[in-house]
């Protein structure tokens, strides 16, 4: 059985109609890259996992329990972690304040993050660990964000865009950092605009038009299919 399993999502702001029925299956330990134009529906489908937008249809369940229907923040203690597009910092907090506020135990068996590590991927952080939030840059912003999703010890996490506006040097760690999560039996699913980077760390690519999955299948497969790539990732 895959740890988180959505089937048939269906979501609306209003009376826009944006998920049309999205189903998809995530293993434990597996890294998922989900592609897509601007305004495809990417960060409407993680927002629904996560209970931000009240799915209208459809079930979400994790190790078979279902979460569709729970508050975010009920859904965040059974196991999602959420790295939003827009960098969520306390900005009045210090560093290391903003990073004790992610602290969860986790569930039983899964992989516990510490402080140490996090300073250790990012020692940016640790030298700016006693300096309120709001005066990080945005690359630090997204850092921190990361980690605080991490030190909550999730069993799924959901990045939208963490390597969005980073330079070169820092986005090579956030790859590294996504590929130590899923070795440590994290599944993920991961929005990102650069395809190089999706390829590359994914071992499954998912690829969305309109609020639907239009292409489900390995980088290579995707490698394979210049249809795709021509019809719903290329900018015409
Ligand atoms: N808060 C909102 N209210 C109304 N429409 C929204 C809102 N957020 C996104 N949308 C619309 O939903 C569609 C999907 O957006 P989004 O999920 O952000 O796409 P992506 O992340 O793939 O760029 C777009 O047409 C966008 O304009
Ligand atoms: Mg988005």
């Amino acid at each position: 059985m895959s740890l988180l399993e959505v089937k048939g999502l269906h979501a609306h702001y209003g009376k826009s109609h944006i998920l049309h029925g999205i189903d998809m299956e995530i293993p434990e330990s597996t890294i998922v890259s989900l592609l897509g134009r601007n305004g495809s529906g990417r960060s409407t489908l993680l927002k629904a996992i996560m209970g931000l937008v009240p799915p209208t249809a459809g079930t979400v369940t994790l190790d078979g329990r279902l979460l569709a229907g729970q508050r975010p923040y009920g859904i965040c203690r059974q196991g999602i972690g959420y790295v939003p597009e827009e960098r969520l910092v306390f900005p009045n907090l210090t560093v290391e304040e903003n990073l004790a506020m992610g602290v969860q135990k986790g569930a039983r068996g899964v992989h516990r993050w510490s402080l140490g590590e996090m300073y250790d991927y990012f020692p940016r952080l640790k030298e700016r660990r006693t300096i309120r939030a709001g005066y990080l840059s945005g690359g630090e912003q997204q850092m921190l964000t990361i980690c605080r999703s991490l030190l909550g010890n999730p069993r799924v996490l959901l990045i939208d865009e963490p390597t969005e506006g980073l330079a070169p040097k820092i986005v090579e760690v956030v790859m590294e950092v996504i590929l130590d999560i899923g070795r440590c039996g994290v599944a993920v699913l991961l929005v990102e605009q650069k395809l190089t980077i999706a390829l590359k760390v994914a071992q499954q690519v998912m690829v969305m038009g309109h609020g639907e999955l239009v292409f489900q299948g390995t980088p290579g497969e995707l490698d394979a299919a210049p249809e795709v790539r021509r019809n719903w990732l290329e900018v015409a």
